[in-house]
């Protein structure tokens, strides 16, 4: 089904045909993890706005939602990672999305050289500097300078139209 949806300015987008309209686009899962300093305790959230953004410097960008409560305590920590996570790690992105609890209770992670976690079993890991926040709406769009990275085996978990899985059940199928 195609639909046409307004674009002029002046004209109301309504949310709900913007996540509808975007929820075509398919994205990576990226757990995007630190440690908070207040507690010494690992801090974090799911993006699935996780993008590069420049090969020199080497820079990669995200949106977070102003609402958000875990960012502000990875940003405080400082270097932090970014875990892409693999095709079967639903239960992590149900975990490390929700608002409240110990999101880290059933997420297996290994520091990073900056004592940042590291998700196991991802497929790849990116060890960033926050760099600078600019104004993006309800959102802040968020530059950080990438320090390492490594790979691992897998495929990547996808969201695709509001399903989450591996490639062949979100996209192929
Ligand atoms: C597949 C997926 C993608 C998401 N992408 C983003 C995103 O790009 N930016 C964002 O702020 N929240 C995103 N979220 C929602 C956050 O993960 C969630 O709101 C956050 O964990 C809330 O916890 P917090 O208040 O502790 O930060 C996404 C959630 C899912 C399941």
């Amino acid at each position: 089904m195609t639909t046409a949806t307004p674009a002029t300015p002046g004209l109301r987008i309504d949310q709900l045909d913007f996540r509808h309209v975007m929820s075509h686009l398919p994205t990576g899962v990226v757990a995007v993890t630190g440690v908070d300093p207040t507690s010494a305790r690992p801090a974090g959230l799911i993006v699935g706005s996780f993008a590069s953004l420049s090969l020199e410097p080497p820079l990669v960008a995200f949106s977070i939602a102003r609402t958000s409560g875990s960012w502000p305590k990875v940003r405080r920590g400082g270097r932090f990672s970014a875990s892409v996570l693999a095709e079967g790690q639903d239960a992590v992105c149900r975990s490390l999305s929700r608002k409240n609890g110990d999101k880290f209770a059933d997420v297996p992670w290994h520091p990073s050289p900056d004592g940042a976690p590291r998700v196991n079993g991802a497929v790849a890991w990116i060890d960033c500097e926050p760099e600078q926040e600019l104004d993006g709406g309800d959102h802040l769009i968020v530059i950080a300078r990438v320090l390492r990275m490594s790979t691992g085996p897998g495929e990547p978990l996808v969201f695709h139209k509001g399903r989450l899985g591996g490639y062949r059940e979100t996209i192929a199928a």
